[in-house]
């Protein structure tokens, strides 16, 4: 039997290029992906945060705030876990490093005081709702419906990266450095999170 090019490709399992009409669906795992990742990280950023200052006397107010806050991370959280199982998306496989790192950088910033935990709720948040603008500006023609579900979560970003700012986030120590370094941290994570 002759072989042809494309039955030597097959006998190899050589993958061929998947251009056209597979690309929309391999972008939008990507945008799942990392969106599920980011929310994952965010309850717990809170949560961290939570369990520091939840012990600690007149710190009621915080962990009040930072409970509620949680709240809405988890009913992010619930959304894109449905919508990676209804598009059959995998998660990121560095969940279980994004949850160390997540647990870190929440716990790291109480320790230092209630107002880093606020600087970094501004620094992530500020990274946060970017990425949802971009996304929202990317799929508003193409997918109306997930953009208005993801300009409402970008709302609620936005809230929680106003009421870090109203709550003293630029009084915190080494603000400048401590903002830096969490929100070059963000990008990175978004940037694999997409591909990984
Ligand atoms: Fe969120
Ligand atoms: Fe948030």
């Amino acid at each position: 039997m002759t072989q042809t090019p494309d039955s030597i490709a097959d006998a190899r399992r050589v993958p061929l290029p998947r251009p056209g009409p597979g690309a929309p669906q391999r972008r939008m795992a990507e945008m799942l992906r990392v969106d599920h990742a980011g929310e994952f990280a965010a309850v717990h950023i809170y949560r961290a945060q939570r369990a520091i200052l939840g012990d600690r006397k007149g710190m009621e107010q915080i962990t009040g705030d930072l409970t509620e806050m949680e709240g809405h991370e988890q009913v992010h959280l619930d959304r894109f876990n449905a919508l990676l199982n209804e598009h059959k998306v995998r998660p990121t496989a560095m969940i279980p490093v994004w949850k160390i790192a997540a647990t870190v950088l929440g716990a790291g910033t109480a320790l230092i005081g209630e107002k880093a935990a606020h600087a970094c709720t501004e620094a992530v948040e500020s990274v946060i709702e970017e990425h949802y603008a971009d996304q929202i500006k990317e799929i508003s023609d193409r997918d109306p419906e997930l953009a208005a579900e993801l300009t409402q979560f970008r709302e609620e970003e936005l809230a929680h990266h106003d009421h870090a700012i109203a709550h003293g986030s630029r009084e915190a120590p080494a603000y400048r450095l401590l903002s830096s370094v969490i929100k070059v941290g963000c990008k990175a994570a978004i940037k694999i999170s997409e591909r990984i």
